[in-house]
């Protein structure tokens, strides 16, 4: 593993010149440590109803255009049951902030899906270390909950009402638990600076994350930040490819975002440091519904999706895994 100073991070952000070297270093590495599968993780988003108001999210509670929704356990366990039908290894559930669903709710949906032979992996935002227990309990494997921002300031101006400190906690409440975490940022927020993504991305190794996403900022019309501009494609690159060099053994998605900001945006990241795909399995119906940011791609059926994905993946040499996809950690 090498290792780079805030300097040395810096200026790679910064300057572009450097840029066909850290991608294609940041594949190898990515081979050398993952290999060429490629995982994939079935996403249901199961409900966009959510309490918060991110100043960036189209399913903030303040956005009254948009309709809401939210799938019933039955629902979820029969889309987790279509899509480990189709080989999926790994289930994702992720929600708004939506507190119709109990801690109880959210065990049962747990414990249904685990009755079959897949890793599951929850993104379901802040909650109490009582009930990240309790879903560990009931067979929660993994837990994404991105940081968004290391930049204290910046964070509080993107998020009305909740606290920086709470969402540190939770991170350290779900390592504490034994939980795969998943973080990660957002890159392009209006006043983010370079300084603040360096940072950024030292705390993914701080913190000793199992995955990291990495997505550019998609300005959203029904937002405060409508007219923002989107965050920059490359520059988004960048921060996860310097991420692959410094944490060389964990999964690292070729996010959505990437994807809907540039067309060949998932192929590319794939090929410069990323090595996991979460498709979209929810009912196609939701599907549109769950508009975090406009253009979000969305398909009309699951299996096509899958397919798809699947030739993607043999056009560029590399294969699926037939594992859960655990991060096996290599002693540096
Ligand atoms: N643009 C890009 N990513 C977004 N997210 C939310 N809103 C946006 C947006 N407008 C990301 C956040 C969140 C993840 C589920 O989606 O980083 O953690």
């Amino acid at each position: 593993m090498t290792n780079y100073t805030k300097k040395e991070l810096l200026d790679i952000l910064k300057e572009n010149s450097q840029n066909d070297w850290l991608f294609s270093h940041a594949n190898k590495v990515r081979q050398e440590n993952v290999g060429d599968e490629i995982h994939l993780r079935g996403l249901i988003e199961f409900s966009n109803i959510c309490k918060n108001s991110c100043k960036y999210c189209g399913l903030r509670c303040a956005n009254k255009n948009i309709e809401r929704y939210r799938l019933s356990i039955e629902q979820i366990t029969k889309d987790a049951q279509n899509a480990i039908n189709l080989g999926y290894k790994t289930i994702v559930l992720q929600s708004g902030e939506d507190e119709a669903y109990t801690t109880k709710d959210i065990c049962k949906i747990i414990e249904n899906i685990k009755n079959f032979d897949v890793a599951l992996t929850l993104s379901i935002g802040e909650r109490s270390f009582q009930d990240y227990k309790e879903f560990k309990n009931a067979g929660a494997d993994r837990y994404l909950i991105r940081i968004e921002t290391t930049d204290e300031n910046l964070y509080k101006k993107m998020h009305p009402y909740m606290s920086f400190e709470n969402r540190l906690r939770c991170l350290k409440d779900l390592k504490k638990l034994g939980y795969e975490v998943g973080t990660g940022c957002l890159v392009g927020l209006p006043e983010q600076t370079f300084e603040s993504l360096v940072n950024d991305i030292l705390f993914f190794k701080d913190i000793d994350a199992d995955m990291i996403g990495i997505g550019p900022f998609i300005s959203h019309p029904q937002t405060p930040l409508a007219n923002a501009k989107n965050g920059d494609f490359t520059l988004a690159l960048k921060v996860m490819a310097l991420t692959r060099l410094l944490l060389p053994d964990i999964n690292i998605p070729a996010t959505t975002a990437m994807e809907t900001i540039n067309p060949n945006g998932r192929i590319i990241a794939l090929q410069s440091g990323a090595n996991v795909i979460m498709p979209n399995v929810t009912t196609c119906q939701y599907q549109e519904k769950y508009e975090i940011y406009p253009n979000k791609s969305h398909s009309t059926s699951i299996e096509y999706t899958r397919q798809n994905i699947e030739n993607i993946i043999k056009s560029i040499g590399r294969s699926i895994s037939a594992t859960k996809g655990f991060h096996n950690k290599k002693l540096n």
